[in-house]
């Protein structure tokens, strides 16, 4: 079983409290802030590239009703990200797939790449994440989780992954039968919600050999919480409430 030594703490969109999410502003205050870990969202365009980015359309980050698999990666990188979150970010854009990659050997950070389709691109998108990361992931960081809501998207990913990569199947509330799921598709680790998770359903995940990892966590006494089910990781905006830079 592939199994890879995440830390506790992992930075979710990078710091996504204090800077716009997804973005390269956002993977370096969680570096200042002293996260090693981060996780953020990985789409496929019109034409095939591959950007960060979280929502199916642009309205929320650009104000644009257009989703971003039918946009060309031209057409996007220009698009402002930042104002909607706070005017002193404005000008900043949506980063590549291969641009943050660089950026985290430069930081020499771990990462969770989610791979996050647009309806009906499940298998196009996995695809193409999974090659980019053969072709570009820097050797001088550890190798990458890859999680995803879309099975179809991890099946799709799976055959182009180097072995090394770990593979996570993400659930808002843990199915009864996470495991045949999970051995069914290979995937050796399982991402959940916090606020969906029940204690037996982590013992039984911890118990049977598997990392349990949980978004979005923001608060102390749930993290403490989780930790004492054997929760290995938590995601959270504010990496600084649970680390001292
Ligand atoms: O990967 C953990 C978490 O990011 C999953 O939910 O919607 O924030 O991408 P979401
Ligand atoms: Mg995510």
């Amino acid at each position: 079983m592939t199994k890879i030594d995440v830390h506790p703490i992992v930075a979710h969109r990078g710091a996504s409290g204090h800077a716009p999410e997804n973005t390269a502003v956002a993977i370096a205050k969680a570096a200042e802030l002293g996260a090693s870990w981060v996780e953020f969202d990985c789409m496929m365009t019109r034409d095939g590239r591959v950007i960060l980015n979280h929502d199916e359309t642009l309205e929320r980050t650009a104000g644009m009703e257009e989703r971003v698999c039918d946009l060309d990666l031209a057409d996007l990188l220009h698009l402002d990200v930042g104002t909607w979150f706070d005017p002193k970010f404005a000008g900043e854009t949506m980063p590549t797939f291969r641009q943050t990659m660089r950026q985290l050997s430069d930081l020499r950070m771990g990462a969770n790449t989610e791979i996050k389709p647009c309806k009906g691109k499940e298998r196009e998108t996995g695809e193409a994440v999974a090659k980019e990361i053969a072709a570009h992931w820097p050797s001088d960081i550890p190798p990458p989780v890859v999680s995803s809501f879309s099975t179809e998207a991890l099946e799709a990913a799976m055959p182009h992954l180097p072995p090394e990569v770990e593979v996570a199947q993400l659930w808002g509330r843990i199915p009864g039968d996470w495991r045949e799921r999970l051995e069914a598709l290979g995937a050796t680790a399982v991402h959940s919600s916090a606020f969906r998770l029940e204690e037996a359903a982590a013992r039984e995940i911890g118990a049977a050999g598997f990392p349990l990892r949980c978004y979005t966590v923001n608060e102390k006494p749930l993290a403490d919480k989780l930790f004492g089910w054997g929760v290995g990781s938590i995601f959270t905006d504010f990496p600084d409430l649970f680390l001292t830079p």
